[in-house]
């Protein structure tokens, strides 16, 4: 791709803010840098494009296995005038799955932190709540033969250790990523007032609100922001499911977008910035300059009106039926440990989550 020089520059303090619990101030829009397959060869430019156009928030992960041509865009942004400094940028980055062993987590996160070439990051993630790492590209059918399912006292193992590099200035905030509602009681019951994760990044989009959960989450002071806002419409055909709809050809969607005279691109992400009182964030990634710059207005302006925000949201009454339909595009199946049975549900409904490795083998005795 190259960069569309017509389009108009977008002013980074236009862009809506999010307060995180530790007081720092969060752009809502966050730069997607997954690549799928397909775009890892345009996700250099398209993140110069991105910080070119207006973008000042990254999301970032080890798993994406492009943090060294995501911190080259960075480099070469701020070489450009783009921006004056990295400081200039939210950075957010995620432990990955394999590297939760405690001796791993720091020396990934120096990993990161040098690829990116930054020496503090703005929120580091846990990028997944079970340690199971799968191979880049992985089919559905890929299994972990060391799969485990959530087990507390290890993962408090790990989160330890993401406290260690908040407290030792090499990460400005935690957070987590996919915490389910019984993983996060048991976390937020087990740490002190610092050590609480202050976001969680979570599947979010006008099909898959997650109303509830998020909700819960707030109520702990948990910003949520929401990934594949867009109902990641180019996702490979090995992640694509006969029950998955497409959030853009949703027909109010489409309704709002020709009533506004606009896409609905821009309404799903219009209505991401703007519902709940505007508490979250999304984060959406393109490789075409035109929706870079679309995406990244979304987050300037209250374009959808309380009512139109009430026809996807709805309200639970039979007249504002809103448009969720807990349509979940990332099913995990790669993550699935044996007792699961091969049922992805099993990931998110909570029903296997262990306090302690003995009560997990003691579950195993039991089946
Ligand atoms: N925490 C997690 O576990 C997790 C999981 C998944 C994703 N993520 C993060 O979320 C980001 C977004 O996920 P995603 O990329 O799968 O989904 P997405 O942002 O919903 O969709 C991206 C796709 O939508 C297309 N698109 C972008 N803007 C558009 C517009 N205005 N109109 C029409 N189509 C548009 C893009 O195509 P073009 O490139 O051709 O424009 C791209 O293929 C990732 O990049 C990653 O940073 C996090």
């Amino acid at each position: 791709m190259t960069l569309d020089t017509s389009l108009k520059l977008i002013d980074p303090e236009s862009v809506r803010k999010v307060r995180l619990s530790s007081d720092v101030a969060m752009p809502v829009a966050a730069f997607g840098t997954f690549h799928s397959d397909w775009a890892q060869e345009h996700m250099y430019q398209a993140t110069l494009e991105a910080i070119r156009l207006g973008w000042r928030h990254l999301d970032t992960a080890r798993a994406y296995e492009n943090e060294a041509l995501i911190g080259a865009a960075i480099k070469e942004s701020v070489r450009l005038g783009y921006i004056s400094s990295v400081e200039d940028l939210f950075i957010t980055g995620k432990l990955w799955n394999g590297h939760m062993n405690p001796k791993d987590v720091l020396p990934a996160l120096e990993g990161t932190l040098t690829a990116l070439g930054i020496n503090q990051i703005d929120m580091y993630l846990n990028h997944w709540p079970w340690p199971n790492a799968h191979v880049h590209g992985a089919g559905t059918e890929f299994r972990n033969s060391d799969a485990v399912p959530y087990i507390h006292e290890e993962f408090m193992e790990t989160w330890e250790e993401l406290c260690n590099a908040k407290r030792a200035g090499k990460v400005v905030d935690i957070g987590t990523s996919n915490h389910t509602a019984a993983c996060m009681k048991l976390l937020l019951r087990d740490v002190g007032i610092t050590e609480r994760p202050s976001c969680n990044q979570m599947e979010m989009h006008p099909l898959m609100q997650q109303t509830a959960l998020r909700r819960e989450f707030e109520s702990e002071n948990i910003l949520c922001t929401g990934y594949m806002a867009l109902g990641s419409p180019n996702r490979p055909a090995r992640d694509r499911f006969d029950e998955h709809l497409s959030d853009l050809d949703n027909a109010t969607l489409c309704d709002l977008a020709s009533e506004l005279g606009v896409s609905p691109a821009r309404i799903a992400l219009n209505w991401a910035a703007q519902r709940e009182n505007g508490s979250g964030g999304y984060v959406a990634m393109s490789t075409t300059p035109k929706r870079i710059h679309e995406n990244l207005l979304a987050a300037t302006d209250d374009l959808l009106s309380p009512a139109q925000l009430l026809r996807i949201s709805g309200d639970g009454s039979e007249e504002n039926p809103g448009i969720d339909m807990d349509n979940r595009l990332i099913w995990g199946q790669v993550f699935l440990w044996p007792e699961a049975a091969g049922d992805w549900k099993v990931l998110w409904n909570d029903s296997q989550v262990f306090e302690s490795r003995s009560e997990y083998d003691q579950f195993k005795l039991s089946l």
